[in-house]
C-alpha cells in the first residue's frame, strides 16, 4: 500500500505569532489518522520550533522549502542538508517551480540538492510540472519527464525510493485554477510509467504523487479519487487551520491502492 501523505508548504507567509497561532490549532486535535502522514514546511527560521512541537503531535513531520547544494562553506544566506538534519528535520521540497523560475535553480542544481538530502537521511519532496504555454504547446509530459530526468534519475532504486514526488503545474500554483482530477491521473499516471520504464513497475508502484495547485477543501476530495494521487502539496490553504484540516480529512476518507 502507497503512503497518503499531506504536505504543507508555508512559503514565505507568517510571523512568527501567526505561525504559532497556526501549530496550536494543527495540533490541537490530532487529525493525522487512517494512515495520512501530515508534513509541514514553514520558513527556515520557524523549523527548529516547529520540529519541537512534534513532542505533542508525533504524526507531525516537518519539511524545509529548500536547502544549499554544498554541506558548507562561503556561501552566505545559504542553509545545507547538514545543518536541517541537525535540527531533526524529516524532509525538503527541491524544485518547486518558484525557485526553478524566481531563483533560476537547473536540474543540474536540484540533482546536486537530492544528493545533499539523501546523503543526510533527508527526504526530497521532488517537484515537477509544466507552464501553461508547455501544456498548451503539448510539451507537458516531455517537460516533466525532462525534469525527473535531470534531477532524479541519477539515483538507484534505493534512493529514488527515499523521495516523494510532487506533480505541480505551475498555471495551477496560487492561481485558483485546479487540474481536473482527469488531468491530474493522465500525468500522475504518466509519472509513474516513465518511474517504472527507468526503474522498475514495483518501485515505481511504491513511490508516492502529490499533486499540488489550488488544492481547497471543495476540491481535494475529487483530485484524491484518482487512483495515483497519493496526497497534496498545499500552498494557500495549509494556512487556514480548518481548510488543512478539511484536506487531511479527504485524504484520510481514500481507501488506497
Ligand atoms: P497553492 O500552492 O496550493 O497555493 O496553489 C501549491 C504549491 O506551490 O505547492
Amino acid at each position: 500500500m502507497r503512503r497518503k501523505i499531506i504536505a504543507g508548504n508555508w512559503k514565505m507567509n507568517l510571523t512568527l505569532q501567526e505561525a504559532e497561532s497556526l501549530a496550536d490549532a494543527l495540533i490541537k486535535d490530532d487529525f493525522t489518522g487512517n494512515g495520512t502522514e501530515m508534513i509541514v514546511a514553514p520558513p527556515y527560521i520557524y523549523l527548529q520550533w516547529l520540529a519541537s512541537k512534534r513532542k505533542t503531535l508525533p504524526n507531525l513531520q516537518v519539511a524545509a522549502q529548500n536547502c544549499s547544494e554544498h554541506n558548507a562553506g562561503a556561501y552566505t544566506g545559504e542553509v545545507s542538508a547538514v545543518m536541517l538534519a541537525s535540527l531533526g528535520v524529516n524532509y525538503c521540497i527541491t524544485g518547486h517551480s518558484e525557485r526553478r523560475s524566481i531563483f533560476g535553480e537547473t536540474g543540474t542544481m536540484l540533482a546536486a540538492k537530492v544528493n545533499r538530502l539523501l546523503e543526510n537521511k533527508l527526504g526530497p519532496i521532488f517537484c515537477c510540472g509544466e507552464t501553461l504555454p508547455q501544456r498548451e504547446s503539448k510539451r507537458h509530459k516531455e517537460t516533466v519527464k525532462d525534469q525527473l530526468q535531470d534531477g532524479l534519475f541519477h539515483l538507484d532504486a534505493l534512493s529514488l525510493e527515499k523521495c516523494i514526488l510532487a506533480y505541480e503545474p505551475v498555471w495551477a500554483i496560487g492561481t485558483g485554477v485546479t487540474a481536473s482530477p482527469q488531468q491530474a491521473q493522465e500525468m500522475h499516471e504518466f509519472i509513474r510509467s516513465v518511474l517504472s520504464e527507468k526503474y522498475t513497475k514495483e518501485v515505481a508502484g511504491r513511490i508516492p504523487i502529490l499533486y499540488g495547485g489550488s488544492v481547497t477543501a471543495s476540491n481535494a476530495a475529487d483530485l484524491f479519487s484518482c487512483p495515483d494521487v497519493d496526497g497534496a502539496l498545499v500552498g494557500g490553504a495549509s494556512l487556514k487551520a480548518d481548510e488543512f484540516k478539511k484536506i487531511l480529512q479527504a485524504m484520510n476518507s481514500k481507501n488506497h491502492a
